[in-house]
């Protein structure tokens, strides 16, 4: 079964969907981290934002391994590193590209290939799995997604302000429903779900039972 968990940046998705694989047993894949993974790789490499054909190559054959949480580039242990704020200014430049994107598509349908997965991102529902079992679009208001940010970025010892993340977000909130391909939108049959005012536990709780429910309908319907 798949299970995806598209939503703008700061839903908590990446939190949300590791937890409800766990409770699931099932994988989890981050597709942000993919996209993070390639802007870092194309930074040590040196190849310049322009040479899309370039980069779209580097999307196909990067050596990267992702293990649960983790991001192994050509061995090396880059899950910090490609969390850093230069790289999430600079993702725009493969996260935007159709050919980067048509790549790293490609790379997460071989991922997921007959596994059970939680996997999160935008496009996860629209465009990488359009016949996913179980469909999810995680919002929360700007000000309480910015707000987690903040107090995530503060908590690693960064020195910004809360309207600085904010401002910072609402460039990315844009960029992500621009994109010409793979655009940030709600699948058509997602269940949309609002995690303000709720806190991880109760949010995980319900997006459980929803999986759950699907499955029992899944499972009456082959019967
Ligand atoms: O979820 P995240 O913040 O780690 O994602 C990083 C960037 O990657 C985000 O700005 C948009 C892009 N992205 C994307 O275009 N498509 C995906 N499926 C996942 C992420």
């Amino acid at each position: 079964m798949i299970v995806t968990i598209d939503g703008p940046a700061g839903a908590g998705k990446s939190t949300v969907a590791k937890r409800l694989a766990r409770r699931l047993e099932f994988e989890f894949l981050d597709t942000g981290a993919m996209y993070r993974v390639i802007t870092l790789a194309a930074m040590v490499d040196g190849i310049p934002w322009t040479d899309i054909a370039g980069l779209a190559q580097l999307a196909r054959a990067c050596r990267f391994e992702l293990q649960d949480s983790r991001m192994l580039l050509n061995g090396n242990d880059v899950s910090e590193a490609i969390r850093a704020p230069e790289i999430t200014q600079l993702i725009c430049n493969v996260a935007d590209p159709p050919e980067v994107r048509a790549a790293l598509v490609d790379r997460q349908r071989d991922w997921v290939a007959k596994r059970d997965v939680v996997t999160e991102g935008r496009d996860q529902g629209t465009v990488a799995f359009p016949d996913a079992e179980c469909k999810i679009f995680l919002v929360a208001s700007p000000e309480e997604r910015a707000q987690r940010r903040f107090r995530e970025l503060r908590a690693k010892g960064m020195d910004l302000t809360y309207e600085d993340v904010l401002a910072m977000q609402l460039d990315r909130d844009q960029r992500d429903e621009r994109r010409p391909v793979g655009a940030l939108r709600k699948a058509d049959d997602a269940i949309e779900f609002s995690t303000d005012s709720l806190d991880l536990d109760q949010v995980v709780d319900q997006l459980e039972s929803i999986v759950r429910k699907r499955q029992q309908e899944l499972a009456g319907a082959s019967s």
